[in-house]
């Protein structure tokens, strides 16, 4: 990573770039305990312990991808967080469109997908009040460990080409700043809207959705005014998922 090309642009970042860590998450959460400003960013070349949603890893293979946790201070309730993780995404899409020349699709509520393969996953906790945004992007991986490389993909992947971490990363930091203040300043309808303009997912997708009591199937119908999912359910109940994977319900697609 060039450091020097990302501070550069953006001299007023806290950026703390590590060769290894176990996860950005961790260091992310330390430095925001001692009280690092909003907007602090911790990278890695690579993760040994990678975290993933529900207790997943996150394969981060060194200098390949983008790894990074964003430490925000942002008033947003607790239970508006569902919001800030959509945000997110919308500012990974921006980003691949912009600087990658990649259209990407968003399945609720934090996979980046091209093709539907996995190219990026979002990754947010709660620490005291602080937000804790995680964000692996896959950028020049040309391969996966064998049980997730049917579901995963990068840019160079689909492109063909490789890309440049860099510019990627500024944009991507400038757009999750733009998203937030969308957010902040308008509130959380105009992120639903753009989420649900973005995402194949939101409606009328068929999906199966794994509850800790069972599994529910059925067809999307667009997003709470709080950001949750509904799916409309064969028996015509509207299931609400707060969360949980969602998954598209043809068993040929992307199972990750
Ligand atoms: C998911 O899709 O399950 C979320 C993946 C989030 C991965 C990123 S990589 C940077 C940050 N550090 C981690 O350990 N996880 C997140």
């Amino acid at each position: 990573m060039n450091l020097d090309f990302v501070r550069g642009r953006m001299p007023e970042r806290k950026i703390y770039w590590h060769e290894s860590v176990s996860s950005t998450m961790t260091e992310a959460a330390r430095l925001a305990a001692e009280g690092c400003p909003s907007g602090t960013v911790v990278g890695a070349e690579e993760q040994t312990a990678g975290q993933g949603r529900f207790g997943r890893s996150w394969v981060s293979e060194r200098g390949f991808g983008l790894y990074f946790t964003v430490v925000l201070r942002l008033p947003v309730a607790p239970e508006r967080l569902p919001v800030v993780t959509l945000a997110l995404g919308l500012a990974v899409s921006d980003t691949l469109r912009l600087i990658a020349g990649v259209s990407c699709d968003l399945r609720w509520p934090n996979d980046v997908l091209i093709n539907e393969r996995k190219c990026a996953g979002i990754l947010v906790h709660l620490q005291d009040s602080v937000i804790l945004a995680g964000i692996g992007l896959n950028v020049n991986q040309l391969q996966f460990p064998d049980d997730i490389s049917s579901q995963a993909t990068s840019l160079a992947l689909a492109t063909g080409r490789e890309h440049q971490r860099e510019p990627l990363l500024v944009y991507l930091l400038g757009a999750i700043d733009s998203f937030n203040s969308v957010l902040l300043t308008s509130g959380i309808e105009p992120i639903l809207q753009m989420f649900e303009n973005s995402s194949s997912y939101a409606r009328g997708r068929r999906v199966v959705v794994d509850q800790a009591d069972g599994r529910v199937e059925g067809i999307t119908e667009g997003l709470t005014p709080a950001g949750f999912l509904k799916v409309r359910k064969a028996n015509g109940e509207l299931f609400t998922v707060l969360a949980g994977g969602v998954r598209p319900a043809d068993p040929s697609a992307n199972l990750l």
